[in-house]
């Protein structure tokens, strides 16, 4: 298996690509339809909460004030505006669009904060959604604010890069998922824990997706040798999942700290086993 190096430049040689650099300058260099699938977990804009605001609930909740440590995302990549993370998640959504051959899936990560927004993007562009998978993680972190239950679900959109009338033959495949489910056929609401320490050994990042998850995503989603993009790649969790199955890859992150972290998950599972799923 050839060795993936980290570029700054998409390079048309069909080959897997590590792409250290913004995710819409990239796209806009990349042929029209030269794509097969899209699966991403795009910044959900939920960073920014200032702990250091005198409000009287904060301040009377002892979690918070004694510890607040705990995991909350604050990261600068996930801070926008409302109206220029609306601009940003419509252009990016374009590109994938322009890239991704008729019929290609579409799949993006979201939580209750930005998921609308993105399934309202999707049906502005008129692209068929098929389904909407529902994240469960019965580990999440406890909700300090006691004003709201506790969130524990992440979401998923489905979608055909294809108008409602005119989306035909994607691939889905039924029996595979089925098979990974225990023969049971699989459901849109999927339990699993959140991401594992031990797929966190060569580095953290704030919002690293579980291989499971992505697996099934890659597995129901994707054919052997399919090329799959992910232009917010994070830790590596997509194209890790791509080489474990036999997929190519494209993954880009404009953090070079995540994109070495990638880098060095990608370089351990190379030399390991394919699964066989
Ligand atoms: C939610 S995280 C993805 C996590 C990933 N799924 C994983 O399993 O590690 C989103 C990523 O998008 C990257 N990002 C944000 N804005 C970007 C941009 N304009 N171009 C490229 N990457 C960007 C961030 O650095 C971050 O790593």
């Amino acid at each position: 298996m050839k060795s993936v190096a980290l570029k700054q430049k998409f390079s048309t040689t069909g080959e897997n690509s590590l792409i250290f650099g913004d995710a819409l300058k990239v796209l806009r260099s990349i042929h029209n339809h030269s794509i097969d699938h899209c699966i991403t977990d795009p910044p959900y804009n939920i960073s920014g909460y200032d702990h250091k605001k005198k409000i009287g609930w904060l301040q009377s909740n002892s979690i918070w004030t004694k510890e607040k440590n705990f995991s909350k995302i604050d990261a600068h990549w996930d801070k926008f505006s409302d109206n220029d993370y609306l601009t940003f998640t419509k252009e990016w959504i374009s590109e994938i669009s322009r890239v991704l051959k008729p019929n290609g899936n579409i799949i993006i990560f979201g939580s209750y904060h930005n998921i609308y927004q993105i399934g309202s993007i999707l049906q502005s562009f008129d692209r068929k959604l098929i389904n909407s998978i529902v994240w469960y993680k019965r580990n999440a972190f406890p909700n300090v604010t006691q004003r709201m239950l506790c969130e524990s679900t992440e979401h998923v959109i489905w979608a055909i890069n294809e108008t409602k009338k005119n989306a035909k033959n994607w691939t889905f495949n039924y029996k595979k998922l089925k098979e990974i489910n225990g023969g049971v056929q699989m459901r849109n609401m999927w339990d699993i824990p959140s991401t594992p320490i031990s797929e966190k050994k060569h580095g953290k990042h704030p919002s690293q997706k579980p291989i499971e998850l992505i697996n099934r995503l890659v597995i129901g989603a994707s054919s052997e040798n399919d090329m799959i993009i992910d232009p917010f790649m994070g830790s590596g969790t997509l194209p890790v999942v791509a080489l474990m199955t036999g997929r190519k890859f494209i993954g880009i992150d404009n953090n070079k700290q995540y994109c070495d972290l990638a880098l060095k998950r990608i370089r351990d599972y190379q030399n390991r086993p394919r699964l066989n799923l």
